[in-house]
Formats: structure tokens, C-alpha cells, sequence
């Protein structure tokens, strides 16, 4: 007898041969009663699930959060207590790279992070930037459009990106960190993550504060230039698979230092910009990063398609002490993901281990395709309603978060107003030494290619509302690759309506 387990069914009954399939006579044809054959093949077709409509491609890890400051003067969470460790998941990716797309490609990363904590999973679904192309949610779909593939080509075009982004201005930033050295770092390890939204803290007493949180990288920054990175995607074009992976299994143990900013609701009223606007900063002088803690990557997954492709993270996903704000860009992403999982994974997408809670999970919502509970999730049969006099788990009015004053009158405001796209972009440049610089040139007229000189001329524009150099710098950047000449257009800064 061998000590190999018994192959079996799905059904779990023994398999006595998975070579040959059941034929009448040795030549064929195939017998219809070989269910084993049929399973099979019918549940390879169900292999695949839809891919992230963004950020498909990914590259996962867990480990754990340690909370060493001390910020409980402004949260009462648990998983940021003084001492406190969270076990935890992050997820790395690109924003427009389809499943198959080469690791080394020039794009934001995605910095989505899963914390297990005693009151609920808390996600934080960040970036490795700390803004975003785009203020208003309405835009996200279009914005999204221009970085995939063209209908008719089926190309990606860089047409329909510096159309969009010169007819946008407030993108500035965001292109300006994107066509930086930090738009292709080396690895997921050497790059810092940022919750980029504006989020609130709130403590025992009931009191607010609002918050952005930095993951600064303790493997240093490291990137490619687009030559380096395109010569590594012809070698392989799995490059951070197998550092991040690769380096958990030598024990390499990567680590980000936690940082918060604090604002306080008086002051929010008093900065210059807006707080809430996602294509802004807080300036670090005006708000200085507080030490909070260390999140360390430590275990790889054992089950890439189980645990990273089925994870679903979502910023609707907050526990006590730590809320949204209101930044439109995140209230709109608060329904966006939970959407995105049910469609991609189904109804029961948080009961799928990697998304289960590390806490007892109580709630009434009942049946649906996939259903793998074995029980009503309230633990009693007869509490199926609520309200209920069977003791069926029952609210819990300390978990709520303190009132917020807002006002105004219901309109759709033009987020251009009184916005100032052009000043943060330049502190950003004005950080950039002059290699820096000259790679940033080089970068964004290499993404420029093939674009017409109208849209050329557009964006060029608004660089030089950033600075001067920078347009000059981008122009000549053209004129050297593509021979660009500006000709007879000249173009005025313009933002769509
Ligand atoms: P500071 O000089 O105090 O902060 C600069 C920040 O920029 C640091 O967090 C640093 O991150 C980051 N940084 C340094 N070099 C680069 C680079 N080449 N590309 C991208 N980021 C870089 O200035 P301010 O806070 O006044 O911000 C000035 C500009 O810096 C902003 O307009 C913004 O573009 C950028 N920035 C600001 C951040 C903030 O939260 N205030 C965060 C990230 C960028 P690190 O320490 O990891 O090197
Ligand atoms: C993924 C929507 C803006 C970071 C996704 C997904 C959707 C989505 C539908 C796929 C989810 C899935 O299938 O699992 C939106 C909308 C946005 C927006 C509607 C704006 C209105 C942003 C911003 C950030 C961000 C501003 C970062 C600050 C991410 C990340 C992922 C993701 C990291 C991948 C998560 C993972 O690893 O599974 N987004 N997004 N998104 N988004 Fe956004």
C-alpha cells in the first residue's frame, strides 16, 4: 500500500485512473458516463473569474502592522493602540496593465492593505503616490477609459491620455509623479504607499481629527529608467513576482515605517487649499508625519489565485476610530469596490477565507449563490429579523462615529473653482534635481509620441504654468525624440468644463 492520499471525485469517492479516459473499445469514442473527464474539462472552463477591472495585475504578501507611538489621543481603534500587532495582507499592483501585463511598466502602483483586526477587517486601498489623477468621481470611468485599450485598434493610446490629462489640469501632479523616477520602482519593496485620501480618526471622547497615512519605505527608494525597465521586461515579465515573492521565501523580510498627519477640524477650515481634494498634499512643514509604527511583509500566500487574486479590498472597510471624509473621490470608491466584488467574486466574497474577518462576524443578511455559512450567520435560527426578542445580535451604539457638521445647498459644483493645479506640481519639481529633471523631459515626451501637436501644445501649456523649465525642458525633450516642432499652433491652457 503507498501512503499517498487516495485521489478522488469532488464528491470525494476514489479515482481509479486519471490517465485513461472511459472509451468503447480501445480507439473510441468517448463514453458520456466518464463524469470524471466531463468534471474535469467543465471545471477548467470556470477557471477563470473576471479580472480587477483596474489593477488586475498583482503581486501579494501578508504580514504584520506593530503599532509602537502612542496616538490614542486621537483614535480609539484597537489595531492602533500603543503595542498593538494586527496580522495583515497587502496587495501590490498597476492600474492599467491587463492579468497579463509585463511587472516593469511605467504606472502608478496600487498599495492596497488588509488589517485583521479585533473589530473588523480595516482596509486601507492606497497607492504608492500620495494624489491622484482626477478630484471629482464622475471622471473616473473616462479617466480609466484613456489608459486602457482603444476600441478599434484594441491599442492603448497615448492620444486619448494627453487629451484627457491636458483637458484636465488638476492630473499635474499626479503625471508629474507618474513620469518621475518613482513611475517605475524597481520592486514593490522599494517604494513608499500612501492612503492618499484625506481620513478621519475619532477617540473615546467623541472627538475628530482628520488624517493621511504614509508607509515610507525602509529598503530605500530604488527605480528604473524606461530603458532599464524595458530591457528587463524582455527577460522576464514577472519581475516583481519573483523579488517580492522570491525574497519572503530567503526570509528578506521587507518593512514600511507608518506615519500619520494629523489636521483638526478648526484648522481644515484655514488651509489655503482644499484638504479633502485628492490632487493635493499636506505640506509636511504645516503638518509634520508622526512615527506610528512598522508594517513588515514576512509570509507568502500558498495559494496565489485563493488568497491574492480572490482578495477584496474595499475603503468601506473601516472599524471604530477610523472614517472617511468627505473627499468625493473617496466617497464614491466607499460603493465602488464592495460593487466591484460582487461581480467579480460573488455575493459571498467576504466569506472567502482571505477576506474573512479575524472576529466574530454577526449580521442578517441571508441566502444568496455560494452560501457556505452552515448556519445563519447570527448564530440562532430563529433570529433571521431584526429587531428581534431572541436575543439576535443587536447594535452597538459606541461604534458610532461622532456627528459631522456639513452644509450647503445641493448642486453639482465645478471643482476648478478657486483650485490651484499649478503650485503643488512645482514644489514637486522644484525637489527634482537637474538629472531628475532631465529624466522627467525625457519621460513624458517619450509618452507623447505619435500625439497630435494640438494636444501636444495643450499640455505644454499648463507645464508652464508649473514652471517655465518644465515646458521648455518637455519641448526640447520632443524636438530631440520625435523632431517635434511646434509650428504654426499655439494652444492656451484649457480645462474641460
Ligand atoms: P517636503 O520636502 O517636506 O516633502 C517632500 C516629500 O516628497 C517627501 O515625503 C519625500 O518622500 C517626497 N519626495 C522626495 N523626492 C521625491 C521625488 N523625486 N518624487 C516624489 N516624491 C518625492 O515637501 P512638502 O511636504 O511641502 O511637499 C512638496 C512636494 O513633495 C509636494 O508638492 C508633493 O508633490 C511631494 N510630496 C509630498 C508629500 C506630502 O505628504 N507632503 C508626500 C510625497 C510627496 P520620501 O521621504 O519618501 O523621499
Ligand atoms: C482597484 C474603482 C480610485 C486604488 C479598483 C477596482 C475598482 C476601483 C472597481 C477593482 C476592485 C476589484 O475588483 O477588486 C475606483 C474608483 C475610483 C478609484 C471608482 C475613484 C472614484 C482609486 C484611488 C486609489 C485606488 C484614488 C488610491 C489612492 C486602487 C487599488 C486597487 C483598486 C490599490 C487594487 C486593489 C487590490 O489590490 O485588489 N478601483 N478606484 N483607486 N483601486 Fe481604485
Amino acid at each position: 500500500m503507498s501512503d499517498r492520499p487516495t485521489m478522488t471525485t469532488t464528491a470525494g469517492a476514489p479515482i481509479p485512473d486519471n490517465q485513461n479516459t472511459m472509451t468503447a473499445g480501445p480507439r473510441g469514442g468517448v463514453m458520456l458516463q466518464d463524469y470524471q473527464l466531463i468534471e474535469k474539462l467543465a471545471h477548467q472552463n470556470r477557471e477563470r473569474i473576471p479580472e480587477r477591472v483596474v489593477h488586475a495585475k498583482g503581486w501579494g504578501a501578508y504580514g504584520t502592522l506593530k503599532i509602537t507611538g502612542d496616538i490614542s489621543k486621537y483614535t480609539k481603534a484597537k489595531c492602533l493602540q500603543p503595542g498593538a500587532e494586527t496580522p495583515m495582507l497587502a496587495r501590490f499592483s498597476t492600474v492599467a496593465g491587463e492579468l497579463g501585463a509585463a511587472d516593469h511598466e511605467r504606472d502608478v502602483r496600487g498599495f492596497a492593505l488588509k488589517f485583521y483586526t479585533p473589530e473588523g477587517n480595516w482596509d486601507l486601498v492606497g497607492n504608492n503616490t500620495p494624489v491622484f489623477f482626477i478630484r471629482d468621481p464622475l471622471k473616473f470611468p473616462d479617466f480609466i477609459h484613456t489608459q486602457k485599450r482603444h476600441p478599434r485598434t484594441n491599442l492603448r493610446s497615448a492620444t486619448a491620455m494627453w487629451d484627457f490629462w491636458s483637458l484636465s489640469p488638476e492630473s499635474l501632479h499626479q503625471v508629474t509623479i507618474l513620469m518621475s523616477d518613482r513611475g517605475l520602482p524597481v520592486d514593490p519593496m522599494h517604494m513608499n504607499g500612501y492612503g492618499s485620501h484625506t481620513y478621519s480618526f475619532w477617540n473615546d471622547a467623541g472627538e475628530r481629527y482628520w488624517v493621511k497615512f504614509h508607509f515610507k519605505t525602509q529598503q530605500s527608494h530604488k527605480h528604473f529608467t524606461n530603458e532599464e525597465g524595458e530591457a528587463l521586461i524582455g527577460k522576464t515579465r514577472e519581475g516583481y513576482q519573483e523579488a517580492l515573492f522570491g525574497g519572503i521565501e530567503r526570509g528578506e523580510f521587507p518593512r514600511w515605517k507608518v506615519q500619520v498627519q494629523i489636521m483638526t477640524e478648526e484648522q481644515a477650515e484655514n488651509t489655503s487649499y482644499n484638504p479633502f481634494d485628492l490632487t493635493k498634499v499636506w505640506p509636511h512643514a504645516e503638518f509634520p508625519p508622526i512615527d506610528i509604527g512598522i508594517m513588515e511583509l514576512n509570509r507568502n500566500a500558498d495559494n496565489y489565485f485563493a488568497e491574492i487574486e480572490q482578495a477584496a479590498f474595499s475603503p468601506s472597510n473601516i472599524v471604530p476610530g477610523i472614517s472617511h471624509s468627505p473627499d468625493k473621490m473617496l466617497q464614491a470608491r466607499v460603493f465602488s469596490y464592495a460593487d466591484a466584488h460582487r461581480y467579480r467574486l460573488g455575493t459571498h466574497y467576504e466569506n472567502i477565507p482571505v477576506n474573512q474577518p479575524r472576529c466574530p462576524v454577526h449580521h442578517y443578511h441571508r441566502d444568496g449563490q455560494m452560501n457556505t455559512y452552515g448556519g445563519l450567520r447570527t448564530g440562532n435560527p430563529d433570529a433571521y429579523y431584526e429587531p428581534n426578542s431572541v436575543n439576535g445580535p443587536f447594535e452597538d451604539a459606541s461604534s458610532k462615529e461622532p456627528p459631522l457638521k456639513i452644509s450647503g445647498d445641493m448642486a453639482r459644483y465645478n471643482h476648478r473653482e478657486g483650485n490651484d493645479d499649478y503650485s503643488q506640481p512645482r514644489a514637486l519639481f522644484n525637489l527634482f534635481d537637474d538629472a531628475q529633471k532631465g529624466r522627467l523631459f525625457s519621460n513624458i515626451a517619450a509618452a507623447m509620441g505619435g500625439v497630435p501637436g494640438e494636444i501636444v501644445e495643450r499640455q505644454l501649456a499648463h507645464f508652464k504654468l508649473v514652471h517655465p523649465d518644465y515646458e521648455a525642458g518637455v519641448r526640447a525633450a520632443l524636438e530631440r525624440l520625435h523632431g517635434y516642432k511646434a509650428d504654426t499652433i499655439s494652444a492656451q491652457p484649457t480645462a474641460a468644463e
